[in-house]
C-alpha cells in the first residue's frame, strides 16, 4: 500500500473502494469510489480531511509510509459529512493534533456528529492563513457546495486547490490524476453523475464560487473523490462545472415511465417517435430498470423530460413517483415538460404528473395525454404530437 507523492512534500494517503454501489444512500456508484485524504509534511504535519470510518485503517496504512501517524501537527476538515470524516475518530485517537480545523459553521456538524469529545477544534473563516513552515494554507468556506460547512484549502505556494467534494467523481482506479486514466468516456460520465446527483441544487452557487476558483493560482485541484486534476485539466473542469451550472438547453430528451401492461410504455415509444422525427436525439428509461440516480444522469444532457405513468389507485406508480421527488429536489433549470399515461376508470396519472414536472418549473408546451387502456392507433397519434410538441419548443429554446 504506497502513498503517492502529488507534490514536493503532498502525498495522497486516501483509499479507494472498488466495490462501493451504494454511494451515500441515494445515488448509485457503478464503478465503485476513492476517499482522497492528502497529508502536507512541513514544520507542522497536516492531514487534510480522513476518510469513510471504515477504510480508517487503510488511511493510516498510508499515512505511515509518509510520516509517523503520531507526528501529524493539525488535521483539516474541510467538510463533515461522513464519507471524509467518519474516520476521524480513529485517527484523532491515533495522532491526537495539536489543532483540528472546521469552517464556523462546521462547529455545528462536528459537535452533532462528535458530542462530547475535547478535540481542539479551531473554527477559520474564508481568507483565514495559516502558516506551517514553508507552505500556507489559505481557507475559503464554499456554503452549500455541497453542505453549510463546506470549504477548500489553498496551499499558494504549490499552486493546489484541495477541494473537497466540488470537482468530485465515483471513480476507482490506481491512476491518481485524470491524465493517467484511459476511459475517458467513463471519466466524463462520472463527473455527469456526480455533479447531477449531488452539486446540481447548488449551481447559482457554483457560478458565484467558479470566479473565486478562477482568480487563484492554481495548478493542481485535488478532490476528495475520484482522480487529481492538473495542468490543463483544471480549466476544462471548470469549463465543464461552468456548463453544467448554467443548464442552457440542449436539443435531446429524456423520457421516463413506469408501467404495468405495458401500455404506457407503448406511449413512451411513440412520443420518442414525435421527438426523434423532429431530430431530438431521445433515452427511453424504464424506472424500473435504471436507478433513479441514473435517469437524474442522464437529463444532464437533455433540454427535454417526458415523464409517463399508468393511473394507479387514482394516482401515479411509486417508482415515478420516487423519481420526481428525487428530482425535484436537485432542482434542475430550464426544462422543457411532457406527460403521458394510461388508465382503466378513473385516469388522474397525467394530470398529476404534469402537476409535479410544473413544480420543478419547466415549460409545457402540451396538455398532458392520456388514453384508456391499450393505446389506439390515434391515442399513438396523440403522443407522437406530444413528441413533437415538445421537441418545437426545445428546438426554439435551443435557437434562442
Ligand atoms: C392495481 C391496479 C389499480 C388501478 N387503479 C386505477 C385507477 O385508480 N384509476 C384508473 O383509471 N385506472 C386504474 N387502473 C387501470 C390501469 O390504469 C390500466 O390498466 C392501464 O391501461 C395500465 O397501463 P399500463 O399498461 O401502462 O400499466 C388500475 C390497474 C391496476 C392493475
Ligand atoms: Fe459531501
Ligand atoms: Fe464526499
Amino acid at each position: 500500500m504506497q502513498a503517492v507523492e502529488i507534490k514536493k512534500d503532498i502525498y495522497w494517503v486516501g483509499a479507494v473502494d472498488y466495490d462501493h454501489r451504494d454511494f451515500h444512500g441515494y445515488s448509485t456508484s457503478p464503478e465503485g469510489t476513492t476517499y482522497n485524504a492528502y497529508v502536507l509534511k512541513d514544520e507542522k504535519n497536516v492531514l487534510f480531511d480522513t476518510v469513510a470510518g471504515e477504510c480508517a485503517k487503510t488511511l493510516l496504512c498510508r499515512l505511515a509510509k509518509v510520516l509517523e501517524p503520531e507526528k501529524i501537527d493539525y488535521i483539516v476538515c474541510n467538510h463533515m459529512e461522513l464519507d471524509h470524516q467518519g474516520a476521524l475518530q480513529e485517527i484523532v485517537a491515533r495522532t491526537k493534533p495539536e489543532k483540528i480545523f472546521v469552517s464556523q459553521t462546521g462547529m455545528k456538524s462536528m459537535a452533532g456528529y462528535y458530542p462530547n469529545t475535547d478535540w481542539p477544534v479551531v473554527p477559520v473563516k474564508s481568507g483565514d492563513k495559516i502558516s506551517v513552515g514553508k507552505h500556507t494554507i489559505v481557507f475559503q468556506e464554499t456554503r452549500m457546495l455541497h453542505w453549510p460547512d463546506s470549504m477548500v484549502s489553498y496551499i499558494p505556494e504549490e499552486k493546489l486547490l484541495i477541494s473537497n467534494d466540488i470537482f468530485g467523481q465515483n471513480i476507482a482506479s490506481s491512476a491518481r490524476f485524470a491524465d493517467e486514466y484511459t476511459q475517458k468516456e467513463d471519466y466524463e460520465h462520472r463527473i455527469k453523475e456526480y455533479y447531477y446527483n449531488i452539486v446540481l441544487p447548488y449551481s447559482p452557487m457554483v457560478l458565484k464560487t467558479l470566479p473565486v476558483v478562477e482568480s487563484l493560482d492554481i495548478d493542481m485541484v485535488a478532490p476528495d473523490h475520484g482522480l487529481i486534476l492538473r495542468g490543463e485539466e483544471v480549466g476544462r473542469m471548470v469549463q465543464r462545472y461552468r456548463t453544467m451550472a448554467e443548464q442552457k438547453p440542449q436539443r435531446r430528451a429524456l423520457i421516463f415511465y413506469d408501467t404495468m401492461w405495458h401500455s404506457t410504455e407503448r406511449m413512451a415509444y411513440a412520443v420518442a417517435s414525435g421527438l426523434e422525427e423532429c431530430q431530438v436525439p431521445t433515452r427511453i428509461m424504464s424506472v424500473k430498470q435504471n436507478h433513479h440516480s441514473a435517469v437524474m444522469t442522464e437529463l444532464a444532457d437533455c433540454g427535454a423530460v417526458l415523464c409517463g405513468s399508468p393511473t394507479h389507485n387514482n394516482t401515479i406508480l411509486p417508482l415515478v413517483s420516487a423519481q420526481l421527488t428525487y428530482m425535484k429536489g436537485l432542482k434542475p433549470l430550464n426544462r422543457i415538460g411532457g406527460a403521458f399515461g394510461s388508465y382503466g376508470w378513473s385516469g388522474e396519472s397525467p394530470k398529476y404528473l404534469q402537476e409535479a414536472l410544473k413544480a420543478m418549473k419547466m415549460q409545457l408546451p402540451c396538455e398532458p395525454v392520456k388514453c384508456a387502456w391499450r393505446p389506439s392507433k390515434d391515442d399513438l397519434k396523440a403522443c407522437h404530437a406530444l413528441g413533437v410538441g415538445v421537441a418545437k419548443a426545445l428546438i426554439e429554446a435551443c435557437n434562442g
